[in-house]
């Protein structure tokens, strides 16, 4: 039966131990040169733009000896009205695993209903579950663990915020985000995870409550892609909700600071803060790669 990676929640707890192990083996090199999906193809699908996911995809999917394959949707026969069931059905008989961009987790969740072959969700408007393994995996690297590790996500509440919640409540952090009113994370998703989660999830608008003793802060855009009509209106609410040296004071001295990238510097962090000894924020970009090449193993046969 394959397996899905559409959102952190279809892992289990131990299968991400076991993943975050695994990617921090293939990132100390222990298994350079082997080659264990071979002769495999692995398709890159994109309704948007990317540099990390899509570049770390094909060159992980390159170093574990498969072809990666990338597909932007517009090049598709999508765009001339095949249907998604169809172009899963048909890609199924080609490649062995998908990655998949696309603009909203229904589209993503309807190739994989079709599909044959494993998909991963490389974002979508609610979830970015890849983003969120690569940055428990920093978070360990930095911290030595996961559990009780108090992480401050200053921002909006779409998809890094969403994925990292569901993480959180795997993982057994404590996750608190700070966001302007009206830009909280999605609440089925955190109601679900308060449920059935070992972490506690918070959700404020005040930045200071959320940063104090932080171990990890963490931000994303303020206007994600394809929110750019919204732009102006987000810009004006989210002006406070900046990651600079000010903030950081009121987190633990020895908090690491995150950001999935892009960053629009100036914006939600600060040159001094993205470029200052306490930024992790290009590890992490890296350890996209470690982790995206761990579930490709996992998931891939
Ligand atoms: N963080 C992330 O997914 O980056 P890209 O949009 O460049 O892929
Ligand atoms: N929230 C951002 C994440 C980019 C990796 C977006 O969706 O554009």
């Amino acid at each position: 039966m394959k397996r899905d990676l559409l959102t952190v929640f279809d892992l289990s707890s131990d299968e991400i131990g076991s993943l975050l192990k695994r990617s921090i083996d293939l990132k100390s090199g222990i298994d350079a040169g082997k080659c264990p999906l071979i002769g495999k193809s692995i398709g890159l699908f994109f309704e948007k733009p990317s540099t990390r996911t899509r570049v770390s995809f094909e060159v992980g999917v390159y170093q574990l000896g498969a072809q990666p394959i990338y597909m932007s949707a517009k090049d598709l026969q999508l765009g001339r009205g095949e249907t998604i069931a169809d172009t899963a059905r048909t890609l199924s008989r080609y490649v062995h695993g998908m990655a998949m961009r696309v603009f909203k987790q229904t589209t993503v969740e309807e190739f994989a209903r079709h599909a044959t072959i494993p998909v991963i969700n490389g974002l979508s408007d609610l979830h970015h579950p890849c983003q969120a393994l690569a940055d428990l995996m920093t978070v360990l690297e930095r911290k030595g663990r996961l559990e009780g590790i108090r992480i401050a996500f200053i921002g909006d509440g779409n998809n890094v915020a969403n994925s990292l919640i569901e993480a959180a409540a795997l993982t057994g952090m404590d996750f608190v985000i700070a966001s302007p009113d009206g830009y909280g994370p999605n609440v089925s998703i955190t109601d679900h995870a308060r449920k059935i989660g070992k972490g506690r999830i918070t959700a404020t608008n005040d930045l200071k409550e959320a940063v104090s003793g932080a171990d990890v802060l963490y931000t994303d855009v303020w206007v994600s892609m394809g929110q750019e009509s919204e732009a102006e209106e987000k810009a004006a609410r989210f002006s406070s909700y900046q990651i600079n040296a000010e903030l950081m004071k009121l987190a633990k001295p020895d908090a690491i600071v995150l950001h999935c990238l892009p960053a629009i510097r100036g914006k939600e962090i600060t040159d001094e803060v993205m470029d200052g000894p306490q930024s992790a924020i290009f590890d992490q970009a890296e350890n996209r790669m470690h982790t995206e090449k761990a579930v490709l193993e996992f998931l891939v046969r």
